[in-house]
């Protein structure tokens, strides 16, 4: 019971305490700048002075450097190097009628990161979760540092540096982490890390420090841009390509698969060129590390068989259509059929 209310009594001293130093702040003081963010090793200077004339004198308290009071109606906080990094400054008036004034400088000092840099796995396989380490090096104070990821341009992670109470938040090595899962779309991307000061909401902007970029390399198991199954038709002199080129990483190796009719040498090349071709299916599989694909193409005679075919159903079936829907259609000498000024061939 007695513990509690020797408790209460502590809260309530503190808020009384609050209280006081609030009211303190109404000195008549103006400091240029009104607040400080120093970085850590640089001379700093603040201007205190007195916006009335019953002022006896003004000085600076520091637990570095003060400025002892004089009779002016300014006086200069002058440390030629902060290398204290619990400073503290207040500016004090004496009233012509004995009473003081105090008003504290809302100091911050920092000190930008020693480096920045990445650790990651190298190089890395699609669809596996990674994580990347962002190691900011010999900084402070830990709590006002965020560190951003980037992706090629794109922001993809923003994570403010832990810090726990205990040892003091300056001259620390924090990381930040991230999880990462990758595609082949990010082989050959840049991660790049940065710290940053979160100063912004304060009105001072400090430059934010970058890693070097990490080349991402993705090793993912070939696949091919357009269709895997291609159907193609031997022309008259039987000459033809069948390109298999896959895209993967590591680059693909080549397997060819042909007819038995075909007495083509077929050597282990993503692009198979024919000559003679016979029809039937040619299969081409890709491999690398990571897997394989398999890509078909489908050679099939001639198209003259399908001209004849053609002739045989598809004209008549078209002449009557045309016949029946418009009125007019001209025979050219090739016996193709033509619409108007022959810009639809049928
Ligand atoms: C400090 O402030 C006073 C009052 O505004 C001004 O007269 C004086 O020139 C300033 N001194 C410096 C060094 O900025
Ligand atoms: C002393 O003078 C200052 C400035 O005029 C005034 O704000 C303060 O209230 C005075 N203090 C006393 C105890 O009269
Ligand atoms: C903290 O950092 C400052 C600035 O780099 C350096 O001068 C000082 O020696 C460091 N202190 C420790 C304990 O590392
Ligand atoms: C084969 O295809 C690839 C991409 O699909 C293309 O870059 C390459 O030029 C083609 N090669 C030939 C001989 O057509
Ligand atoms: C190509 O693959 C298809 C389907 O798997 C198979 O039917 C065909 O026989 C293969 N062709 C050759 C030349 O191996």
């Amino acid at each position: 019971m007695g513990q509690k209310v020797l408790w209460l009594f502590v809260v309530w001293s503190c808020f009384f305490l609050f209280k006081g130093q609030s009211v303190k702040a109404g000195c008549p003081i103006v400091m240029t700048p009104s607040r400080v963010v120093v970085k850590y090793g640089d001379p700093l200077t603040v201007n205190c002075s007195s916006t009335i004339d019953q002022v006896e004198s003004l000085g600076w308290e520091s637990n570095v450097k003060g400025t002892p009071a004089t009779n002016a109606h300014h006086v200069l906080l002058n440390i030629e190097k902060v290398d204290e990094w619990e400073l503290e400054s207040e500016c004090f008036f004496n009233f012509k009628n004995g009473s003081q004034c105090i008003e504290q400088l809302p100091i911050i000092i920092y000190k930008p990161p020693d480096s920045v840099s990445i650790v990651a796995d190298k190089p890395m396989e699609e669809l596996k979760e990674y994580t990347l380490q962002c190691i900011v090096s010999n900084v402070g104070p830990l709590y006002k540092m965020t560190v951003i990821w980037y992706k090629g341009d794109t922001k993809i992670e923003q994570q403010k540096l832990a810090y726990t109470a205990g040892p003091p938040p300056y001259n620390q090595t924090q990381s930040s982490f991230i999880k990462l899962t990758l595609d082949k779309h990010d082989h050959g991307r840049k991660i790049v890390c940065e710290a940053k000061f979160d100063f912004e909401e304060i009105g001072f902007n400090i430059p934010p420090v970058r890693s070097a970029p990490l080349d991402l390399q993705v090793l993912y198991r070939p696949i091919f841009e357009e269709t895997k199954v291609e159907m193609i038709e031997v022309p008259p002199n039987g000459e033809i390509i069948l390109n298999c080129t896959a895209q993967g990483n590591p680059m693909p190796n080549y397997f060819w698969q042909v007819p038995q009719a075909s007495e083509q040498a077929v050597g282990h090349q993503p692009v198979l060129r024919l000559q003679g071709a016979s029809t039937g299916t040619y299969n081409c599989t890709a491999s690398n590390s990571q897997g394989f694909s398999t890509k078909q193409f489908i050679l099939t005679d001639a198209p003259r068989d399908y001209t004849v075919l053609a002739a045989v159903v598809g004209v008549p079936a078209a002449l009557g259509v045309l016949l029946l829907l418009s009125g007019p259609f001209i025979v050219t000498k090739e016996g193709t059929f033509s619409l108007g000024k022959g810009s639809q061939v049928i």
